[in-house]
């Protein structure tokens, strides 16, 4: 099995994300970051998801608590004071690995042939690992990652909350020349939660099957408030669901810069895509790419019937 770090900021959709991996991946660690919530507490989310699935054989490093330039910003509008609001879960208990999310990262990308990447929150860790230890930019295979959009954003009309937390992070992470998948708003939001996949998981009559139906509720109930919308989508597992079965994903390769001036585009992934005709599922030609080579793969489309029979399948999986 692919070989992988999870990079996260548990953080409700976070928590699928491990549950999917984990089952189909080889999870050596999962290096926590602030994003969703300050750092002290989707670290002690990461070790509440290890231990009701079950999972506490894969270690749990705590990692950066603020981005690298601006202040850190967090979402309990979204994700709720704990930052994974929703089911009642207990204290932790079990131990984190001693090392910070970085040196986490680095040692265990050191010490294996091929470890591939998948940040679900700010590039925090990810970029401050790569300029503590260049060399393990050639060891990364590849990085699929959540995060950024084609056309627009979530915390601002142009930038994506997990690039917008840490816009200078992204850009070290997005000129790295790493490979990079990157499973945009544009793409995550095809895959929307609704009372139906809830109902699925309650359905499947396991413990893990009761506490994602209640992470979903509430995720889905605090984005109905914030956003006006139906539903949860479900960002992070896309980055998963991308590496277990390429079929479910269409991406495009273009050139994605991160921006770091603009007045209203600060944080924004700024993505060429002047050779596609037609965005998403309207795309109808794509022709000769303009501009700089392509350093990332864009996510246009999912096939959401596909991702939840994986994802519910792979909860069904668990205690
Ligand atoms: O914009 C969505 C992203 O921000 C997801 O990763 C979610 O968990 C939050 O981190
Ligand atoms: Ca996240």
């Amino acid at each position: 099995m692919r070989k992988v770090i999870i990079d996260c900021d548990p953080g409700h959709d976070d928590a699928l994300a491990i549950l999917l991996a984990a089952k189909h991946l080889d999870v050596l660690g999962i290096t926590t970051v602030a994003g969703n919530q300050h750092i002290d507490k989707v670290t002690a989310n990461a070790l509440k998801i290890v231990e009701f699935a079950e999972l506490t054989h894969i270690p749990v490093a705590k990692g950066c608590g603020l981005p690298l330039v601006k202040p850190p910003m967090f979402a309990p509008e979204i994700h709720g004071e704990t930052g994974m609001d929703g089911p009642e879960l207990p204290t932790p208990t079990t131990p984190l690995d001693p090392r910070h999310s970085v040196d986490f990262l680095i040692d265990t990308v050191m010490a294996h042939d091929e470890v591939t990447l998948i940040p679900t929150g700010p590039l925090t860790n990810v970029a401050s690992a790569l300029r503590r230890e260049p060399r393990i930019a050639e060891r990364i295979p590849l990085i699929s990652l959540m995060g950024g959009g084609l056309t627009s954003g979530n915390s601002t009309a142009t930038a994506e909350f997990n690039i917008y937390v840490d816009p200078e992070a992204a850009h070290v992470v997005f000129s790295s020349g790493i490979p990079i998948k990157m499973c945009g708003l544009n793409l995550t939001r095809q895959a929307n939660a609704t009372e139906v996949e809830i109902a699925r998981c309650r359905a499947l009559g396991n413990r893990t099957g009761q506490i994602v139906a209640d992470l979903l509720v509430f995720f889905a109930g605090t984005v109905k408030e914030v956003f006006g919308v139906s539903g949860g989508s479900l960002h992070d597992p896309c980055a998963v669901a991308a590496l277990i079965d390429p079929t479910l994903i269409e991406f495009e390769p273009m050139h994605v810069a991160v921006e770091l001036k603009g007045e209203h585009t600060y944080g924004m992934t700024v993505c060429d895509h002047r050779h596609l005709r037609g965005i998403g599922d309207e795309i109808k030609s794509i022709g000769k790419r303009k501009g700089e080579a392509p350093n990332a793969e864009v996510g246009l489309r999912i096939d959401a019937e596909r991702f939840f029979d994986l994802l519910i399948g792979t909860i069904g999986m668990y205690p």
